[in-house]
């Protein structure tokens, strides 16, 4: 919530919901951050919350009436040099006068003339939300690069559960930091992303696993998604929310990772390996829980589990390839050998063990190896600052062009 917004123009368009109370309290977020915004209310809008309230806290009269008296063309004095116009809460028939670019009100005005980025966050009940009209705007504004901030599933004003409940304030914000401070240099980016632990059952209540909880993974997902990538996240067990925007492949086993990672490598620009596979899996997985009693003390049997990265690598064709790594010791020798065993562009070593351990922390710091240039070391400091560190250097990795799939030798498929 520190981001500074401060030389930023923003349009605040706000529409007849009964959420209109929420645009009041993200106007006081925005202008704490130093912007500067006007506000332009639909007729409706102002019936719910009186135009006085936002021009207290803007600073300046609000614009609503297309038509009061306007030698100075107000629909274009508004929009001059905004960097953003953000419609919240958006109700359905707003969406489709942004949609179909009708013009009867200032807002769809105004919504013409723009040549910044347009932000929209729809509040309606969840069936209109739901409704093929609806979602065919949306489809319509997103193929057209308009962001709209999907709605929330909760409790709604018509009393009933469903999907249509506008952000809190504090979400909305993050979108408009993310869009007017870091921009949205990944909006072509398709990522493929792993995270967290694999498990590898031994019978059905135990399995083999380890201590990673896909923080790192999750803050990469969530970070390029605020750059305007796509981003799909194959995940082992963990107890992080899942970021807005990201589709989530849920998986258990090192086995499971492998053929999700699969299914989508072909449409992925990049795939970062962030998740601990388990490299080792019970070479009988039990269909029954072993009773203590009926252990005879024999050994647990282990096997290999396949060698994601390795694999993918033989069917690689334009994919640039990041690999994290987990050592306890001689962090750069170990980090180089397994840049080059796994034919990576790109890999991540991070030190495990001790009580800084990259496992479960909120903070890291990690050696970024290339296989042309100098390790490059980034020093303490939280996931999600990492995260966009790590994305930056993927950006500079000279683009991938193999002619033919790399074939490689074998790899341990157990
Ligand atoms: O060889 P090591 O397991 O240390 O390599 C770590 C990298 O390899 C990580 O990016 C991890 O996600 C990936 N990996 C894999 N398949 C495995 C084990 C690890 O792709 N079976």
């Amino acid at each position: 919530m520190s981001a500074s917004l401060i030389g930023k123009r923003i349009v605040l368009g706000v529409t007849g919901s009964i959420a209109a109370y929420k645009a009041v309290a993200l106007l006081r977020l925005l202008v704490q951050a130093g912007a500067e915004v006007q506000v332009v209310l639909t007729e409706s809008a102002s019936r719910f919350i009186a135009p006085l309230t936002f021009e207290v806290l803007s600073g300046h009269p609000v614009v609503q009436d297309l038509f009061a008296g306007h030698q100075d063309m107000k629909h274009l004095s508004v929009t001059e040099q905004a960097d953003l116009l953000l419609v919240t809460p958006c109700t359905a028939n707003t969406l489709a006068k942004l949609a179909l670019g009708l013009a009867d009100n200032l807002l769809g005005t105004v919504a013409l003339t723009i040549q910044c980025p347009l932000i929209i966050c729809p509040a309606m009940d969840g069936e209109m939300w739901e409704h093929p009209t609806v979602q065919g705007h949306v489809t319509g504004l997103r193929g057209r690069g308009v962001m709209i901030l999907e709605p929330e599933t909760g409790a709604l004003a018509s009393g009933q559960w469903g999907k249509g409940r506008l952000p809190d304030e504090a979400v909305i914000f993050e979108e408009v930091c993310n869009v007017l401070v870091k921009g949205r240099d990944l909006q072509h980016e398709r990522l493929l992303i792993s995270a967290g632990p694999t498990q590898e059952p031994l019978d059905p209540i135990r399995f083999l696993s380890n201590g990673s909880t896909g923080k790192m993974g999750y803050a990469l997902a969530e970070a390029a998604i605020a750059r305007g990538a796509e981003v799909v996240l194959v995940s082992g067990p963990t107890q992080l929310k899942v970021p807005r925007g990201v589709s989530l492949f849920p998986v258990q086993t090192a086995e499971d990772m492998l053929r999700a990672l699969t299914a989508h490598f072909h449409w992925a620009t990049t795939l970062i390996m962030t998740a601990a596979v388990g490299d080792f899996r019970p070479k009988q997985a039990l269909s029954q829980k072993l009773k203590k009693e009926q252990w005879d003390g024999a050994a647990l049997q282990l096997e290999r589990t396949p060698d994601i990265l390795l694999a993918l690598s033989a069917q690689r064709t334009h994919q640039r390839m990041i690999g994290f790594a987990a050592e306890t010791d001689h962090l750069l020798e170990h980090g180089q050998a397994k840049l080059a065993q796994k034919h990576l562009d790109m890999l991540v070593v991070n030190q495990i063990g001790g009580n800084q351990s990259a496992f479960g922390n909120n903070t890291n710091e990690v050696h970024v190896l290339t296989p042309h240039n100098p390790p490059r070391f980034m020093p303490r400091q939280t996931k999600r600052q990492l995260a966009g560190k790590i994305l930056d250097c993927m950006l500079d990795l000279p683009p991938v062009h193999l002619a033919q799939p790399t074939v490689l030798h074998k790899s341990h498929t157990g």
